[in-house]
């Protein structure tokens, strides 16, 4: 369950929002697609967890041109953005909507040749980041690769006045207003929950992957790829 109201108006606005809210957000999306465009281009079974509106769909589907898409979203106002999303596509056949979360999902014991979690795992406290991170990770087929997107701040640098101050400054120029900023920042562990990146080293390593790859970083906005070893 997430503080942002997702059934309501965070929910209804949030493809217009997005964008203001999450820096380097649609460069997040293209390197993802490209990624398992490079290391799973073959893949069959897909799970995408919290597709909200499903704005990752056009390069998921494009990067693996054969695989069918379970995805799992538990707001009823996004499951039907996702599903709008998938009809528009012309994508109904190869995807499965599941209006669910992750936790208390049953799979497919052979697992999933990619796992997709984009902006998602900010919005759960670190308990359930670290639950929900295994879980998915299990998930993996031999050779299967889980995409990661989050709000991560480096550890240590989680008051640092200089970042902020960029962070403020970018959300400005694209014209949010002082209070708005302010019930933004304010969210911060209260509704978002930085995700740490020792955290996903942490579970990488115990689920027997490979290291993590970092994709991206833009300011707190980061992207991973961990690929479980083909056997
Ligand atoms: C910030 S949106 C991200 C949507 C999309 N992945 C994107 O990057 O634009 C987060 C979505 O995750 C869903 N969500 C929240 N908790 C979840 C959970 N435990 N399992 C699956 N989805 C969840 C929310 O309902 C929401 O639609």
């Amino acid at each position: 369950m997430s503080g942002l109201d997702f059934d309501g108006d965070y929910g209804r606005q949030y493809r217009q929002r997005i964008r203001l809210s999450i820096p380097a957000y649609d460069a997040v999306l293209e390197l993802g697609a490209a990624a398992l465009a490079a290391k799973t281009p073959t893949a069959r079974q897909v799970l995408v967890v919290g597709p909200g509106a499903a704005e990752e769909l056009p390069g998921l589907l494009q990067a693996m041109p054969m695989a069918r898409f379970t995805l799992l979203e538990p707001s009823g106002q996004m499951a039907e953005f996702c599903r709008q999303q998938i009809a528009s596509l012309h994508a109904i056949s190869r995807c499965s909507l599941q209006q669910q979360s992750l936790a208390g999902s049953g799979f497919d014991p052979e697992g999933f040749d990619a796992v997709v979690c984009h902006h998602v795992l900010h919005l759960l406290p670190p308990q359930q980041q670290q639950q929900d991170l295994a879980s998915m990770l299990s998930q993996l087929a031999p050779g299967g690769c889980l995409l990661l997107s989050s709000y991560s701040e480096p550890s240590g640098q989680e008051n640092d006045p200089s970042l902020l101050e960029i962070i403020k400054a970018r959300l400005r120029m694209l014209g949010m207003d002082e209070a708005t900023l302010e019930l933004f920042l304010s969210g911060r562990n209260k509704v978002v929950f930085s995700l740490a990146e020792e955290l996903i080293q942490q579970q990488a390593q115990a689920s027997g992957c490979a290291p993590p790859q970092v994709l991206l970083r833009a300011m707190f906005n980061g992207l991973w790829l961990i690929q479980r070893p083909a056997t």
